[in-house]
């Protein structure tokens, strides 16, 4: 069986245990409940302020720099991570050689899902190499647990993040990528700045977003960023701007550099 095969069947197994998970609902609605009582106008160490508007179809109904963040895709729908024709929509291919991994890189994924870019990562860096398969969602650090167990993946490290926190160790990753997930963390500055934290100096984040500026590409608003959001969005972060890549058909590849 592939690994991609493998994180399809897991996913359906689990989507066959929901019934165990049907109590998971009434706790998600309590949570919400609760948090929309928490006001969101409260500054950040940075002096930026989230704030609370009302919710779009795909937004929380909290912005960031003028941004509503986008909701967070649950790992119900894991399976779509892994879908066939993502290899000609994404061209995951051309991202790797983009990253210009090296063999004994320690990396991280960050909001790594099914584990779709850390199984490439894994093969790229190699026995020597560590990869930090890092998600919010215990059901998909779940499956990238289960990723680990195969051989080919022994050098990933699944790691359960908090909401405004990725918990990697201070000063340990070369490189840090984020497909498709900035644009849904809840609390944007806080995630950034603890992965600045854990980048070596002269490490790397690559932020790999759906380009907003392209009304062709089909996905919908809430998930797409433009290159100038980005950028705004990093510049409180002791972060330079290094590059944009626009090789991929509908993403573009924003990366920075750990200043100092
Ligand atoms: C759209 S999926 C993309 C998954 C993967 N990067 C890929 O391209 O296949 C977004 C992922 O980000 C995760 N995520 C959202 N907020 C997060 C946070 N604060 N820390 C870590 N992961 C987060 C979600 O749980 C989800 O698995």
């Amino acid at each position: 069986m592939t690994a991609a095969a493998a994180v399809r069947h897991w996913c359906t197994g689990l989507l066959r245990n929901a019934a165990i998970l049907a109590a998971r609902p009434l706790a998600l609605a309590a949570a919400v409940a609760v948090l929309t009582l928490i006001p969101h106008g409260a500054a950040n160490a940075d002096g930026h302020a989230y704030r609370k508007v009302a919710p779009s179809a795909d937004g929380i109904g909290k912005t960031y720099m003028g941004r509503e963040i986008a909701g967070v895709m649950g790992w119900q729908a894991a399976a779509w991570l892994e879908r066939p024709e993502r290899m000609q929509e994404e061209r995951p291919d051309l991202l790797q050689a983009e990253l210009g991994l090296q063999p004994g890189m320690v990396v991280a994924d960050i909001g790594a899902g099914s584990g779709y870019h850390a199984r490439r990562m894994a093969e790229a860096v190699g026995k020597t190499g560590t990869v930090y398969a890092v998600d919010v969602q215990p059901e998909m650090v779940q499956m990238l647990a289960a990723l680990a167990r195969d051989e080919r993946y022994g050098n990933l490290k699944p790691v359960l993040a908090r909401v405004d926190n990725v918990q990697l160790p201070p000063a340990s990753i070369d490189l840090a990528l984020m497909v498709d997930v900035y644009h849904e963390l809840e609390f944007p500055f806080e995630v950034m700045r603890s992965l600045v934290r854990a980048l070596k100096p002269g490490g790397r984040v690559a932020f790999v977003e759906y380009r907003a500026e392209d009304p062709n590409v089909p996905i919908k608003p809430a998930h797409k960023m433009t290159e100038a959001q980005i950028r705004r969005e990093a510049a409180p972060h002791a972060l330079a701007w290094e590059r944009t890549s626009n090789v991929l058909p509908w993403q573009h590849i924003v990366v920075f550099r750990k200043k100092g």
